[in-house]
């Protein structure tokens, strides 16, 4: 089995960040999205990955290298213009030849891995095999009906009157009957090739159709609270880890990581919490639930349920909360006597201050 990953796209949802970085690049307890997503690719022995990319090829490509660390090799495919998760398929039509894969969009997390659903796919071969997870409100997501015996009847893309609770979580296995159906759809109204047409057309031509239920953690990043919440779930299964420097006057609670080369001087460390290698926490009060990239400073500051990408700075903020601070991005106070705040603040970007 091949795999191909998605990491291409637009990642409108995701701005700023996504102006001057991949949205698959963004870390969740301080590893790129992407990264987990390859680890779950690697869990399943698959030594052969295709990875698209659009005009942000050469960040990811410099990110992942050439898939040695995963145990495989990975190819680049680009892919001109966002046109569709199933012209995506079209872009890889000779890297894949007539192999079985798995395509999993390149911002979604899944923990839990997908060796299950890779198992069932494998023993039975159905032309598709898509994951699905219960939503409550199905209605921002493709939607799969299912039959009696677990076959899927039809799907449909963003339904206003869902019959159905069960939303497609982006992970999807083919057989190269696939490439059939993506070579005939047309695209869709907003102008993109949809994998659901791919999948639909399968289907109404007879080909067998499966859906395998995840039953562990599923989140799409495709927003700053999703990230948010993602890092709190991966946070909560961190594991004590303390390879910096930890001064007398500062105290750890609970689980907190901090890398080699980090430093935490008369600060109070709640966990879960990850300080990235090389970064200093100085005078501050960190977490839960908070990640601290690498050689960032957190000075004089108090920081929780939040994300600071590499090279951030916080200063003098007392009570920074649900926050995405982006890479180099610094955030500090003015003077108590000031009568102004003073804002540098780059396009689609969101500040919240006092009234
Ligand atoms: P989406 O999140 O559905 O689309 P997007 O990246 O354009 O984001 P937004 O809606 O915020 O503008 O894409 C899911 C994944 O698939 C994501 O990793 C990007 C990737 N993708 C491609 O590689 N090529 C494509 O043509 C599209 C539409 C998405």
């Amino acid at each position: 089995m091949k795999a191909l990953v998605l990491s291409g796209g637009s990642g409108t949802r995701l701005r700023p960040f996504s102006y001057s970085m991949p949205k698959q690049l963004i870390p969740v307890a301080n590893t790129p999205v992407l990264v987990h997503v390859l680890r779950n690719i690697e869990e399943l022995g698959v030594k052969e990955i295709g990875v698209v990319v659009g005009d942000r090829g050469a960040e990811i490509e410099a990110a992942i290298g050439d898939g040695s660390r995963f145990g495989a090799r990975v190819t680049y495919l680009r892919q001109d213009a966002p046109r569709g998760l199933a012209d995506t398929v079209a872009v890889a039509r000779d890297f894949l030849g007539d192999d079985d894969f798995v395509m999993y969009l390149g911002d979604i997390m899944l923990p839990d891995g997908i060796a299950d659903a890779a198992a069932e796919f494998t023993a039975r071969r159905p032309a598709a095999q898509v994951l699905v997870h219960k939503v409550a409100d199905p209605r921002a997501f493709g939607v799969v009906e299912l039959g009696p015996d677990g076959e899927v009847q039809r799907l449909v893309e963003k339904p206003e009157h869902p019959r159905s609770d069960l939303a497609l979580c982006g992970v999807y296995f083919f057989t190269s009957a696939v490439h059939e159906a993506v070579a005939t759809i047309a695209p869709s109204p907003r102008g993109e090739l949809e994998i659901t047409d791919a999948v639909q057309w399968l289907l109404t031509h007879g080909a067998d159709v499966r859906a395998h239920r995840y039953a562990g953690y599923w989140k799409d990043t495709g927003r700053v609270e999703d990230v948010l919440e993602c890092n709190r779930h991966l946070l909560d299964r961190a594991a004590r880890s303390v390879s910096g420097t930890v001064d007398q006057d500062s105290e750890l609670v609970g689980e907190v990581v901090v890398e080699p080369g980090a430093r935490i001087v008369r600060s109070r460390i709640t966990g879960p919490v990850i300080v990235g290698a090389g970064s200093l926490v100085q005078d501050s009060r960190l977490g839960p639930y908070t990640s601290v990239g690498r050689d960032c400073v957190v000075h004089g500051s108090r920081l929780e349920d939040s994300i600071a990408l590499d090279g951030a700075s916080v200063t003098g903020i007392d009570g920074l909360r649900h926050s995405l601070i982006g890479r180099s991005a610094s955030v500090g106070a003015v003077r108590e006597d000031s009568d102004h705040l003073r804002l540098v603040v780059g396009d689609h970007t969101q500040v919240e201050v006092a009234a």
